[in-house]
């Protein structure tokens, strides 16, 4: 492991630039949700499209709350600049997943939240650069905005009352997002080895259904694990703690190394702590990296009893 990057701590840097820095087979785990490239937020702006509506907010945004506050990218490809943005995506994910597999031990997972829209780049990146694509799970969350619009509504607005009725309970945009996809990776163990032996020597590669079920009532590849009360508000991506405890546990033993390159508020670094294993994060917001920090230090974690 380099010196400069040491464990069970939190560093404010760029995530793709530090884990070139880390030595070659030394990590057990990378759990982390990655920025999903939908313009979310300006970190999840990773394409050079411009258009003035990006992240802006409407009038019509405005009047409907919180929900419509910010305007990523139109989804239909409104013009040759939004139709690059998933090839962009790519070349993205392209830029680190190399280096993910070199510095993870062979059998070694990665599991990755991806965004619905744009996972399949993901997964071609790292498939391209290495990594088996083993599996694409699914986590249920606890609640979803229902973002789509009434198409009869804008007919209203025009004073379209034929349209209107005739259009009346059809809507523009998507079906409630109530699952995630986070796909699992795995760097493939020598050939010529079996994975038995591969678990002999790296310690990775198969997986603990018995500690799994200990967060899932089934070993399902459906994830049901919520946020528990009073937990979230650290950061507009995050996650809960008790379902990256459920992926750390299903893929590693007490005492390996779990890392998150892109660790936002420290979330998977509070897992990882929790379950009894080492972590590393790397984090470029500032804020971020200081509430990681506030999350991870020892009496914060007697006070919330985490
Ligand atoms: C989806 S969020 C992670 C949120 C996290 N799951 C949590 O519970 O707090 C992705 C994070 O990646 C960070 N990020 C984006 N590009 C980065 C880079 N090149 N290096 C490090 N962090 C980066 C963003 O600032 C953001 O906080």
């Amino acid at each position: 492991m380099a010196v400069k990057y040491c464990m069970n701590s939190v560093f404010s840097c760029d995530g793709i630039q530090a884990v070139r820095e880390l030595e070659e087979s030394s990590i057990h785990l990378i759990l982390s949700d990655i920025p999903y490239g939908i313009g979310v937020d300006e970190w999840d702006v990773l394409h050079s499209n411009t258009n003035s509506a990006l992240l802006g907010t409407s009038p019509a945004q405005i009047r409907a709350g919180a929900v419509f506050r910010r305007r990523g990218k139109p989804l239909n490809g409104w013009s040759e600049a939004d139709r690059r943005i998933p090839a962009e995506y790519q070349r993205w994910c392209e830029s680190f997943a190399g280096e993910w597999l070199r510095i993870l031990k062979p059998g070694a997972s990665a599991l990755v939240f991806a965004g619905r829209r744009l996972s399949h780049r993901c997964i071609v990146a790292f498939e391209n650069a290495g990594f088996t694509f083993k599996d694409s799970l699914a986590w249920l969350r606890q609640s979803a905005p229902h973002r789509a619009q009434r198409i009869s509504m804008v007919f209203q607005r025009r004073r379209d009352e034929a349209n209107a009725e005739k259009w009346d309970g059809w809507r523009i945009g998507n079906l409630r997002p109530t699952f995630e996809p986070i796909l699992w990776f795995v760097k493939p163990y020598a050939i010529g080895t079996t994975i038995a032996d591969n678990v002999l020597a790296y310690a990775v590669g198969a997986f603990n259904e018995q500690a799994f079920t200990r967060y899932e009532k089934v070993p399902d590849n459906v994830l049901r694990s919520g946020f528990a009360k009073g937990e979230g508000g650290w950061h507009v991506a995050q996650k809960p703690v008790k379902l990256l405890q459920s992926l750390i546990e299903l893929t590693t033993i007490p005492g390996q190394l779990v890392l998150d390159p892109f660790c936002g508020s420290g979330s998977t670094l509070v897992a990882a702590k929790l379950t009894g294993r080492a972590y590393m994060g790397f984090e470029v917001d500032a804020e971020a990296v200081k509430i990681a920090r506030e999350r991870l230090a020892p009496d914060v974690f007697e006070v919330n009893g985490i």
